[in-house]
């Protein structure tokens, strides 16, 4: 496996790959899991070449977020791509990717997709996505890109994208990876305690519940989407000892009322969800009723970690 750091190196090495091999590629941010694992096994079944890209996007950080913290552990990251038949990794720095301060980016996806789900809470975060996967495009000139459907309101903007800027790449959605509690698998879920990651299982168990009542013949959404509140909401649930506000911000007064109500101490965990809506899989538009396919997506704090999980429900 070749690593290398710079822009020149990798078109070299990309120029270098004979136009009969197709290349895979797989962009992602590091601190890999079994997740992005099972993306760089599948590029390597599917294609002869295939590149890994690991890069801390700063475009895609809100100001309040994560990105100083975000865990890079290179070596680890190195050893794994390696043993996985990787054949190129690429690990630039941010002035590499990024000379000047003012360049040019993709500022629009298309409204309707960045301004539901997880658009709404993170303002200029598919903005930033959407330029640094571009980039990486016309840098590896990929067959086929693997993406996690982890991340559906992600896969579905690039799809539209790279239709929309006959960008040729194929888009890959591969399924999510999820650890026996169910727990999506996530670079974020290290900063949970063990306590709070076992509170996290309360994501999928809500989706769960309501593909439960899908598979049992409910197609009401606005039904569906009271059973996952419900559960997020429910006194029986051992995992939610913290109580749950459903407004949109960590709230200290509510976590304190929550705490009295439920004489619980003040080392309880913060459970909040923040948003769970059921829409059209590949437009992202709100659905009442579903007919042929839906996403359920969810996106919740546990504590000061925010999660995402997600579900596709299909009329069979
Ligand atoms: P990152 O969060 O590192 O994820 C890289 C890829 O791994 C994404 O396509 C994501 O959906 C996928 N992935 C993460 N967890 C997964 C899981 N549990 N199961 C299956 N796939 C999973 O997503 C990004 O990075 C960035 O936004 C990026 C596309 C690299 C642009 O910066």
């Amino acid at each position: 496996m070749l690593i290398v750091t710079s822009i020149s190196e990798l078109q070299r090495e990309i120029s270098r790959v004979s136009p009969s091999q197709k290349i895979g590629f797989v962009p992602t941010m590091g601190a890999l899991h079994s997740g992005h694992e099972s993306l760089i096994q599948r590029a390597v079944t599917e294609t002869d070449f295939v590149v890994v890209s690991i890069f801390v996007n700063p475009l895609q950080f809100g100001k309040n977020e994560d990105l100083d913290q975000y865990p890079r552990p290179l070596e680890q990251d190195k050893a794994i791509c390696k043993q996985l038949g990787v054949k190129l990794l690429f690990t630039p720095s941010v002035t590499e990717i990024y000379p000047s301060e003012e360049e040019t980016t993709i500022v629009n996806p298309p409204t309707a997709m960045t301004s539901v789900l997880c658009g709404k809470y993170r303002q200029g975060h598919f903005q930033g996505v959407a330029t640094i996967v571009t980039k990486l495009f016309n840098l590896v000139r990929p067959n086929v890109a693997y993406f996690g459907q982890k991340d559906a309101q992600q896969v579905a903007i690039i799809q539209k994208m790279t239709k929309d800027l006959n960008i040729p790449v194929k888009v890959q959605s591969c399924p999510v990876i999820r650890e026996k509690s169910g727990l999506a698998l996530s670079s974020r879920n290290q900063y949970l305690s063990s306590e709070e990651k076992e509170k996290a299982t309360l994501l999928y168990r809500s989706l769960s519940k309501a593909q439960r009542a899908f598979q049992e013949g409910q197609r009401d959404c606005q039904k569906l989407l009271q059973i996952v509140k419900e559960e997020f909401r429910s006194p029986q649930t051992p995992l939610n000892k913290g109580g749950l506000n459903l407004d949109n911000s960590l709230n200290k007064e509510s976590l304190n009322l929550n705490d009295s109500l439920n004489k619980k101490g003040l080392n309880d965990i913060n459970i909040q969800l923040q948003y769970v809506e059921i829409v059209e899989p590949k437009t992202l538009q709100p659905l009442t009723e579903i007919s042929d396919s839906a996403l359920i997506a969810i996106a919740a704090y546990i504590g000061n970690t925010r999660l995402i999980d997600n579900v596709i429900l299909t009329v069979t």
